[in-house]
């Protein structure tokens, strides 16, 4: 091994010392480190960051691969593991003045509200002599420590509705200096970039993706950022969607866009993650959760080989239960990524207790994980002391970047090693938890998402929240002046006699974007799930079920279920009481009983609602 390898790998070690010491209250990352860990470099093992354990000796080929298997000894890993994706990447949809669009978490750890855009604003000639706020270096590399003992190596910085003037040079710099805190921990920094960029920043008239000199304006701009940042990952880009600007603008397709941005990038190394999050554009009027596929599968096989096309785990947007997303199974020549959130825009934000693996194991029991390169995850951190907003939201941190490492974990096991890491000690160069009180938070946690669904929007009920910020039940919602995908009461279409919309072969043939045996199996009311019962199907409230309960009722049943659950995860939390410190144990405590109460608002309002439109009492 050479010296300069040996001195390098033990640098990283101690810095990783140093930042477990200073701040161990706020992350799982919390014990002093054991001093008595062996670590070697094996050049004969693949050279894909993994490592191997053999009692307390890491082995890895690369110092990233050390790193990595010294936090699994922390676990209590023993044997041989390797990264199942190479690209394991956290989305942070951090907006420059520091806010954060679905952030509940407090504001962005990257962009300070001191920054630049109110200089920008009110000071348009002096954009390039303006003041960035202060990196704060120590919580970066805190950040950077936590991903990195989970595997996460990529980070989006900014928000997928880019602000064109994150490719100005003020915030290239910017730029450069984060990479730079998070490059030692093995994280790479991408961006999200506006499409209209060099239009919007007023250097070119046209964003158009086939016009010369904006093709040329991408490669100076690539190149630009190449020299200040030699491993730049590459861009995140939402087009054509939700007002953002995109090739369609200019007639051309998604692939005429991608594949400059792919070209641009393509001499460094860089790639385009492509979102196919669109509606309302091209296929308007059709049913939503069609329309990526209707985009989307007829330009399979166009994009270039450094794009890849990035979707979210189901057709609509983040709901507590959606179907998985079939355009997984209509791109059969381009290279796919799944986009998780992590942040909880639909599942209670940062209030409720709510643990997302069972969530993501579910959509890779329909998505082969081959089928994908890479995994995102749209972050839940910002600066609130807890860094999550909710103890147990930093568990969907954790369990997001455990499962892009390993798709195959349970969810039960990674509830496990976090709670350990997250409340107990450290024995014998492994953390241990109180065995009795963990195995009760862990099913608290692996019941949590099933209660949520159930308090919230069973059978396949779905987007039936609060207008924009989707905190809290509106079944009634309706105002002529939403776009009508925006609206509740389309979401339920619930009158007098059924309820739910049929996106069977005699309605939206939404089934037909399947592949068999989904494609009969959502098809046929008889065969449907009962998850995805009111997703596919139009179903009449007298209609009985597989339990022989009426629709009504076993809708009664699931919102009834919902609120016992939030009940008992209050009696396990007294439970763990003699376990827990007591700041964070009132701080959960607190936020569970905000839980029980917004679980019983839900049934109380949703039941209500459609109580009185199945007896007539109200029209939709
Ligand atoms: C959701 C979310 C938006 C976000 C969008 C996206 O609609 O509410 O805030 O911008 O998804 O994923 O692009």
């Amino acid at each position: 091994m050479s010296k300069r390898k040996v001195l390098s790998y033990l640098f990283i070690f101690s810095l990783s010392l140093m930042t477990w010491a200073e701040d161990g209250s706020k992350l799982w990352l919390r014990s002093p480190m054991p001093t008595n860990i062996t670590l070697r470099i094996d050049s004969t093992m693949p050279n894909d960051d993994g490592y191997r354990i053999s009692g307390r000796t890491v082995t890895a080929r690369t110092q990233m691969g050390l790193l990595y298997g010294k936090y699994a000894l922390l676990r209590g890993e023993q044997g041989e593991s390797h990264p199942f994706y190479k690209l394991r990447i956290l989305n942070h949809w951090d907006n420059l003045d520091g806010t954060i669009e679905r952030g509940y978490a407090g504001n962005s750890i990257f962009w300070g509200i001191l920054n630049s855009e109110f200089l920008i604003h009110n000071n348009s000639h002096s954009k390039n002599n303006i003041q960035l706020s202060t990196t704060n270096h120590q919580l970066l590399q805190h950040y950077a420590e936590a991903c990195a003992s989970i595997g996460i190596n990529g980070t989006v910085l900014n928000n997928v509705n880019a602000s064109p003037k994150i490719l100005t040079s003020p915030y290239i710099n910017k730029v450069k200096e984060i990479a730079g805190i998070l490059r030692p921990w093995g994280i790479r920094v991408y961006l999200s970039v506006n499409f209209g960029s060099p239009k919007a920043l007023g250097e070119l008239k046209t964003a158009d993706p086939m016009n010369p000199q904006v093709r040329k304006w991408w490669k100076k701009k690539v190149r630009e950022i190449y020299k200040m940042i030699p491993d730049f990952g590459g861009f995140l880009v939402k087009a054509n969607s939700e007002g953002q600007p995109g090739p369609f603008d200019y007639g051309r397709s998604h692939a005429d866009g991608a594949n400059m941005l792919a070209d641009a990038l393509e001499p460094y190394g860089g790639i385009v993650m492509w979102r196919s999050f669109v509606y309302g554009a091209k296929h308007q009027g059709e049913d939503r959760v069609k329309q990526a596929v209707s985009e989307f599968a007829e330009l399979d096989g166009q994009f270039r080989d450094n794009v890849i096309l990035q979707s979210k785990n189901g057709p609509l947007d983040f709901q507590p239960r959606e179907p998985y997303a079939p355009i997984f199974d209509q791109m059969k020549h381009t290279a796919q990524m799944a986009e998780l959130q992590i942040t909880q825009e639909y599942l209670g934000q940062s209030k409720h207790l709510v643990y997302l693996a069972p969530m993501w194991q579910e959509f890779f029991s329909f998505v082969e994980p081959t089928r994908l390169v890479g995994i995102a995850g749209v972050a839940n951190i910002g600066l609130d002391t807890n860094w999550c907003g909710h103890h147990f939201s930093q568990a969907n941190w954790y369990a997001f970047g455990r499962l892009a490492w390993n798709p195959t974990l349970t969810s039960e096991q990674i509830a496990k090693e976090w709670l350990n890491q997250t409340f107990g000690s450290i024995h014998n160069s492994q953390f241990i938890f109180h065995n009795d009180t963990s195995l009760k938070l862990a099913s608290m946690m692996l019941r949590s998402r099933e209660a949520c669904v159930d308090y919230m929007m069973p059978l396949g009920l779905h987007h039936i929240f609060k207008f924009d910020h989707h905190m809290g039940p509106e079944p009634d919602g309706f105002k002529a002046d939403y776009p009508i995908e925006w609206c509740p009461v389309y979401y339920h279409r619930a009158n007098k006699d059924s309820i739910g919309i049929d996106r069977s072969n005699t309605g939206t043939n939404a089934t037909s974007q399947y592949r068999e045996p989904y494609r009969s199996l959502y098809d046929n009311i008889e065969t449907c799930p009962d998850e995805y019962l009111l997703w596919f199907h139009r179903v009449p409230w007298t209609y009985r079920l597989k339990s022989g309960l009426t629709l009504w009722e076993e809708l009664q049943k699931h919102y009834n279920h919902g609120v016992n659950e939030a009940d008992d995860f209050i009696n396990i939390w007294q439970q763990a009481k003699p376990y827990i410190d007591e700041q964070r144990w009132q701080e959960v405590e607190d936020l569970l009983r905000f839980q029980q109460q917004d679980a019983r608002n839900w049934r109380d309002v949703c039941l209500k609602y459609f109580g009185q439109i199945q007896s007539n009492r109200i029209k939709p």
